[in-house]
């Protein structure tokens, strides 16, 4: 199970990766050098998070060869469609500072609620995508937040099969229908806010379980997240936390403890459904 995930398209994914959602600019070239050069090569971005040229350069500072990083970004909702998808992928590509991405993904669905025609869009964004990887400024295409209703019609239309979708994913709201549709479309699936952004901690299974394996809750989270074969992405600002999330292979959860951190009942959800969320775009 160690070693790197193999995508759909021959490249390889990282299983555990380092987020950068809500780190500052200071926050974000700190911290991103920390995971770096504490052995991350994943590294996840976004153009919403307002922070990738500070990325860039914690990627620069950490001295790590760009032939060992897998670099994500993703395309915001407000540039869904052909022509703004290139622009807003050249902008994102220049304030990484970086020649290529390793995987770009379409952040969230064009949905029924807020484009008259969802469908269209996201096929017209998905085709700017195909033509970025084939001229070699991509490797992996993706999408962020889809269902099985959204990426349906998008592969009739495809060129390039999705490699990866990212979602949240979380003890208490781990999206079984979709990941099952995704894993059984040889889609990796990527977890968001693996941690629930710390509102799973102090739930009694995940406490007890870590006492057991004298791991934190934030480790065992993880974990659980790492044996259903999903890829994650944790973020922290706090050294000590960059060190301790990658701190997961020297231990491993039973059947039982998997299937009982399966069985928590919803918890810590987002609120961000991608037929709902935003309601404008
Ligand atoms: N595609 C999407 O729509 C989407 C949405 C959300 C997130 N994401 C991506 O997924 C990444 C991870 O998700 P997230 O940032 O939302 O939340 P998360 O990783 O679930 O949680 C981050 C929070 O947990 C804290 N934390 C981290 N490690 C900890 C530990 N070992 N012990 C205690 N607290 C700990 C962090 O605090 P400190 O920083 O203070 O240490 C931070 O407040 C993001 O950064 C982003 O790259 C994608």
């Amino acid at each position: 199970m160690q070693g790197p995930i193999l995508l759909n398209d021959g490249h390889k994914i990282p299983r555990i990766g380092f987020g950068t959602y809500k780190a500052t600019d200071e926050e974000g070239v700190a911290s991103v050098k920390t995971a770096l050069q504490s052995g991350y090569r994943l590294i996840d971005t976004a153009a919403k998070y307002e922070n990738e040229k500070a990325v860039g350069e914690g990627i620069k500072a950490s001295e790590v060869p760009r032939e060992e990083l897998f670099i994500t970004t993703k395309l915001w909702r407000e540039n869904l469609g052909y022509a703004q998808a290139k622009k807003a992928f050249a902008e994102s590509l220049k304030r990484l500072n970086l020649k290529y991405i390793d995987l770009y993904l379409i952040h969230w669905p064009a949905n029924a609620k807020n484009h008259t025609n969802w469908q269209k869009t996201n096929a017209e964004t998905w085709r700017a995508l195909e033509d970025l990887q084939s001229e070699g400024t991509i490797k992996s295409i993706g999408v962020s937040n889809f269902w099985p209703e959204h990426l349906e019609p998008l592969l009739e239309t495809a060129r390039v099969k999705t490699a990866v979708n990212q979602i949240e994913f979380h003890p208490g709201y781990w999206q079984q229908a979709v990941t099952e549709y995704c894993k059984a479309q040889d889609i990796v699936v990527e977890s968001w806010s693996p941690l629930g952004q710390g509102r799973v901690f102090g739930h009694p299974v995940l406490e007890k379980v870590a006492k057991k394996h004298n791991k934190s809750v934030a480790q065992i989270c993880l974990r659980w997240i790492y044996q259903h074969d999903v890829v994650v992405i944790p973020k922290s600002t706090t050294p000590e936390r960059i060190k301790e999330n990658k701190n997961i292979l020297d231990f491993e959860l039973s059947v039982d403890e998997m299937r009982t951190i399966n069985e928590i009942p919803k918890m810590g959800f987002s609120g961000e459904l991608p037929n709902e969320w935003p309601d404008k775009v």
